[in-house]
């Protein structure tokens, strides 16, 4: 029978992959996003965009007692690690209570499935070895803390209404809809490799790599970058365990790459070289962050099909070229 799913935050970078791959598959896909951050363009056609803010209660009470349910999957957030050490109770606020009351929503409407969109910013103080999901909690911002906070509401829903969910734990989302219908842009830009391909591309001032006196082999800081896609496929893989028992997955290819990697990557698959200057270390980046996804792909056969840096840069590259403004104004 067609699937259908209420998808938060579906208009934005990750979000919007999944909601494509679960149109793909064949399921009934609305998107409830306040538009902040996400884009209408990133909601492909088939899939229903609702633009309203979760803090509208009335409205998602609205949204959610449209019929049959299987199950809510929750992308809206705020999500800039450094503008949250910097408006740290905004984030908190925001992101906890949007998490928070939707969850309520879900019990109150009787939904049994729950997908977080979560992140390694838990793992703040981990140590450099990869990480799995019995590593600490110790979110490295008041970013993560608040996926913390609403990770916890899961499990009090989980115990006191049955409400099953699956904690995803992204480690670096990278690349773009290899078919070419989908891309990053976030506004500003903060992330690695767009502002690499752009600083390529002559479309910005060079990179600021931020420090080189990291104890890693460069003395850059090492990311695990996972292919967007393959974040999607498990989000479907992580769904279908709902059926049994709530899960919490850690996702990444277990693969670092330093920043000054990640700049050959884009030299070799661009042609171009990147003009780039060392500035210093920008607050709360850990050295390492490198995952240890044994956990999901034991039990859910998860196998990331995009998992090659240059393969990744490749889709970022060539959606970034077809779309020097984005998605536009
Ligand atoms: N970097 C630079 N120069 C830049 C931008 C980034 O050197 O202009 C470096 C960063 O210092 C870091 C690496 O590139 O070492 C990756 O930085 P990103 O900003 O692309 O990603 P982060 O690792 O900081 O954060 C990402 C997500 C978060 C998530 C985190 C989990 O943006 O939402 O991964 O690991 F919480």
């Amino acid at each position: 029978m067609r699937r259908r799913y209420l998808v938060t935050g579906g208009a934005g970078y990750v979000g919007s992959h999944v909601v494509a791959a679960l149109a793909d598959r064949g399921d009934e896909i609305v998107v409830i996003d306040n538009l902040r951050q996400g884009h209408r363009r990133a909601v492909l056609d088939g899939a229903r965009l609702i633009e309203a803010d979760l803090s509208d209660s009335a409205r998602l009470d609205a949204v959610l007692a449209e019929g049959r349910w299987d199950g809510v999957l929750h992308f809206a957030s705020l999500s800039l690690v450094g503008e949250s050490m910097r408006q740290p109770f905004r984030y908190l606020m925001e992101n906890a209570m949007a998490g928070i009351g939707l969850i309520d929503a879900c019990v109150r409407h009787g939904i049994a499935r729950f997908v977080l969109s979560s992140t390694a910013n838990l793992f703040g103080s981990a140590s450099g070895g990869p990480i799995a999901e019995d590593v600490a909690i110790d979110p490295g911002s008041p970013y993560g803390e608040s996926k913390w906070m609403i990770e916890r509401a899961l499990l009090w829903a989980d115990r006191l209404h049955g409400l099953r969910s699956a904690r995803l734990r992204y480690f670096n989302a990278a690349g773009a809809d290899p078919a070419g219908r989908l891309g990053e842009d976030h506004r500003p830009e903060t992330h690695l490799i767009p502002l690499v391909i752009d600083a390529a591309l002559g479309r910005r001032p060079p990179l600021e790599v931020f420090g080189d006196d990291y104890p890693t082999p460069d003395g850059t800081c090492i990311r695990d970058y996972v292919h967007v896609t393959d974040l999607a496929e498990a989000h479907l893989l992580a769904l279908d365990q709902l059926d049994a028992r709530s899960v919490t997955y850690n996702l990444g290819n277990g693969l670092g790459h330093s920043v000054l990697q990640v700049i050959e990557a884009v030299e070799r698959v661009g042609g171009r070289r990147v003009p780039y200057t060392v500035a210093a270390r920008r607050p709360g980046d850990p050295a390492v962050l490198v995952a240890a996804s044994d956990l999901i792909r034991r039990e859910t056969g998860w196998t990331p099909k995009h998992a090659d840096l240059d393969h990744i840069v490749r889709t970022a590259w060539a959606w970034r070229e077809k779309h020097p403004d984005g998605y536009g104004n």
